[in-house]
């Protein structure tokens, strides 16, 4: 089972007042907007830079900056939730969206909007809070794929054993990120202990 557990004390903190269920609308929307920040920071930290030449108010010197472009794909509606914190460290990143929901019966993902970033060399940020199945997933990485989009790895919030070793399969090449991998999905694909519906966490539809 191939994933990086992002693991550090103020993310398992404010994890921890998420899943809890008396934890309201505006703060569960809040903590999962701090929590991406605080996981871009490891997302990233193996991204290349190229130098450049700038000149301080002082004297010229050599700095750098990221290599490629950057794109984030939020996959709906849960995903849009984790986008702020991630687009508050990355500001210049062009945003696409995919749209996905998991039919409550065969909890195969269905596709119902699309709308992805033109720049194929960009290194692209999946971001959904819930990888449970890995059916989702696995099917946006896939649209991305076809698209020509290559550089591609996966933020999520809670990872189930299930989802990882989906995505492990179907996408070898992307690196998955989680703050927490949970113990099981129940029998309606849940993730156990998890945080339950992460969209209707988010916009209050619960
Ligand atoms: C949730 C979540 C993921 C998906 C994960 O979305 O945000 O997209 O389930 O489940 P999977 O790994 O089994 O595919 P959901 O389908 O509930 O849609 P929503 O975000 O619109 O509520
Ligand atoms: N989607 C969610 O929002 N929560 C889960 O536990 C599983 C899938």
């Amino acid at each position: 089972m191939k994933v990086h557990e992002v693991k550090h004390p103020l993310i398992d903190h404010k994890l921890t007042m998420m899943r809890d269920k008396s934890c309201n609308t505006k703060n569960f929307c809040e903590l999962l907007e701090e929590i991406a920040s605080l996981m871009t920071y490891e997302v990233t930290r193996e991204w290349e830079t190229v130098p450049v030449e700038i000149e301080t108010p002082l004297e010229r010197m050599t700095g750098s900056r990221l290599k490629n472009d950057v794109s984030i794909i939020p996959i709906l509606r849960a995903g849009l939730g984790f986008l702020p914190g991630v687009l508050k460290m990355i500001p210049h990143a062009h945003v696409g969206h995919i749209g996905l929901y998991r039919d409550p019966v065969t909890h195969k993902p269905v596709e119902y909007y699309s709308n992805l970033p033109k720049e194929l060399d960009a290194t692209c940020i999946v971001v959904d809070p819930m990888l449970a199945t890995g059916g989702s997933a696995a099917a946006a990485i896939s649209m991305l794929k076809e698209k020509g989009l290559k550089n591609i790895c996966l933020m999520v919030l809670i990872a189930a054993p299930e989802g990882i070793e989906v995505l492990n399969k179907e996408h070898p090449d992307v690196e998955i990120y989680a703050a927490a991998v949970d113990r099981e999905l129940n029998d309606r694909a849940y993730i156990l202990p998890g945080l339950g519906d992460a969209g209707d966490r988010v916009f209050g539809t619960l």
